[in-house]
């Protein structure tokens, strides 16, 4: 049978890059007042690029009161003083491009500040004009004074808010000062995509959407059932024994991410990615991409990835899960960290071999990888005490929640009641403050004390260490195109041990190959033991040609040897 040949739109740039995250606080500050700006993240667009990244996602750059550190947004069309303004982002959009590099930006399109104009005037009385921009309700109870239903919000709390001028509740999915917008009113729907619009004709190549699960609830403001859930996880986002399906992943909400993809298209170019915040299981929260064919979203992050047992057998396990949920053309996007959760690394314990398997995962399995600030050199979750936390989110614990209880809902959080501990600043160099500000500044949250050791400049100039692994990664990813759009076929191979995941990249059918020199399929192996084991070659005269150690393994007759937590790609 002849091969079908597909066209090369099918591989447009959104589904073979590789996404450096930035939290652009904490990144590099240009004017000494410690806090990260813009202009610094165009003084380091080098090293991202050197480092072999092809896109940057930059958290949220908008206006806004910083209580949730831009994710309650004030002002959708212009950029926080303390991080440059709308000039600097267009200077770094064209240093970005200048590169052949992509930029996505943080688009909170829920909720709003509530310092937001818009609420403020929705505030203002019962029948203004912009009243129906949000969420209200009557409530419940002689006087409306018990919430108009049982919603919970995303972190476990009241998710209604009374307002005593106007005597009624207005919803909010995540904290009491992030209004949720109401997306039921077509002149909401309107304003926000036109803002979609707005910064892709200002050069933005697409957005990550925060929490775009939530957008839509249910019309009736029906009570959510009970659920068996009471610690939420990636794939079930009830918590409680509450379920949240009135409130998160509403139909509605699937059908609208088709408004986005248009809005996006109608554009010029019109490639650009939109990759969704999500959570829920993996079957449903595919369709935010579209049910049958790909018409929603381009991607979405599937979390489950950050949950799953640092194991062969759990990656086996999901990686089936993905293939049969995403099956090609739809790709999922894996993140490992991000700014709400505890670094990778120490989550692996603080072992830079597992961490640069890690590594050699995200960069070879089918998905669009996403790599955290300072994942690439180890950067470790730093100990700041929740009382003096600068994180939003960490008082409203506080206050709830009984003191004893809050180391543990810590841990079983990963890291989101207090994420001061994941944002800490970049560490550059081991000279005072770690390169991130001037040295006399007091950085916005306090280095992390291992700076002296864990940095960038250090790590570049070791063959042997994270950063070069992942420099090596991510170049025979951009080098052997079976990697970025092949196919994965897991390999269960004859006398391979079960603590070795092994799986095929390929591209199909052969004649895309013609993209690359390099051979059109390669074999990944990742030994997730601290033990050597001996593995058999799948085909003869491969190669390693990356391994997690700066050495790779030599292929001697029909079998090779992986040394403990080494991760190879054999062509
Ligand atoms: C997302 C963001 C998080 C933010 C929340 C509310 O989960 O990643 O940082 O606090 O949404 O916008």
């Amino acid at each position: 049978m002849k091969p079908e040949v597909k066209p090369q739109e099918s591989f447009p740039w959104w589904k073979t890059t590789t996404v450096y995250h930035i939290y652009p606080r904490s990144f590099k500050d240009s004017n000494g007042d410690g806090i990260g700006d813009l202009r610094g993240i165009v003084s380091c667009l080098d090293y991202i690029r050197d480092l072999g990244f092809q896109t940057i996602w930059l958290s949220p750059v908008f206006a806004s009161p910083q209580v949730d550190f831009g994710y309650d947004v004030s002002d959708y069309f212009s950029v926080a003083p303390e991080y440059g303004n709308n000039e600097d982002l267009k200077l770094l959009i064209e240093e970005v491009h200048s590169r052949d590099m992509k930029i996505l930006l943080d688009l909170v399109l829920n909720h709003t500040s509530d310092r937001h104009p818009w609420f403020l005037v929705s505030c203002e009385s019962r029948d203004n004009p912009k009243r129906d921009w949000y969420v209200w309700r009557d409530g419940r109870k002689p006087g409306g004074k018990a919430p108009p239903n049982n919603w919970r919000n995303e972190i476990g709390g009241a998710g209604w808010h009374y307002h005593e001028k106007t005597g009624q509740w207005y919803w909010a999915a995540f904290l009491p000062c992030q209004p949720d917008l109401n997306y039921r009113n077509p002149e909401v729907r309107e304003t926000m995509i036109g803002v979609v619009k707005h910064w892709l004709r200002f050069g933005a190549d697409g957005y990550r959407l925060d929490i775009i699960g939530n957008i839509f609830e249910d019309p009736l403001f029906r009570n959510n059932p009970m659920c068996l859930t009471f610690l939420p996880g990636s794939d079930k986002p009830g918590m409680l024994f509450r379920s949240h399906v009135m409130t998160k992943n509403h139909p509605d909400t699937i059908s609208f991410m088709k408004e986005l993809r248009k809005a996006t298209e109608e554009e010029e170019p019109p490639q650009r990615l939109l990759v969704g915040e999500v959570s829920g299981e993996t079957g449903l929260i595919r369709e935010f991409c579209g049910k049958e064919k790909p018409d929603g979203l381009h991607s979405v992050f599937t979390f489950k990835v950050m949950d799953t047992p640092f194991t062969a057998k759990g990656f086996r396990k999901l990686i089936e899960e993905l293939e049969t949920c995403f099956p090609d053309p739809f790709i999922p996007a894996w993140a490992f960290s991000n700014h709400d959760r505890t670094r990778r690394i120490s989550v692996l314990g603080g072992s830079i071999e597992k961490a640069k398997l890690n590594a050699a995962l995200l960069l070879t399995a089918r998905a669009i990888p996403f790599v955290y600030y300072g994942e690439e050199i180890g950067m470790e979750q730093s100990q700041i005490p929740m009382k003096e936390a600068k994180d939003g989110l960490t008082p409203y614990f506080y206050r709830r929640v009984p003191r004893f209880l809050l180391p543990i809902l810590q841990k079983i959080s990963m890291g989101a009641v207090n994420r001061d501990g994941c944002r800490t600043p970049m560490q550059w160099n081991d000279e005072s403050n770690a390169g991130f500000t001037s040295p006399d500044a007091e950085p916005w949250l306090p280095v992390n004390v291992n700076y002296k050791s864990v940095n960038v400049k250090s790590q570049k100039n070791d063959p042997h260490s994270l950063y070069n692994c992942y420099r090596r990664f991510l170049r025979v990813r951009r080098e052997y195109t079976a990697l970025s759009r092949g196919g994965l076929h897991l390999l269960s191979l004859p006398g391979l041990s079960k603590g070795v995941l092994a799986f095929k990249r390929e591209i199909t059918p052969v004649v895309e190959a013609g993209a690359s020199e390099k051979p059109n399929r390669v074999y990944v192996f990742l030994n997730f033991m601290k033990k050597r084991t001996r593995i058999p070659s799948p085909e003869p005269g491969l190669k390693a040609v990356v391994s997690t150690y700066l050495d790779v393994p030599k292929v001697e007759g029909d079998s090779f040897n992986l040394r403990p937590h080494e991760g190879v790609v054999l062509a």
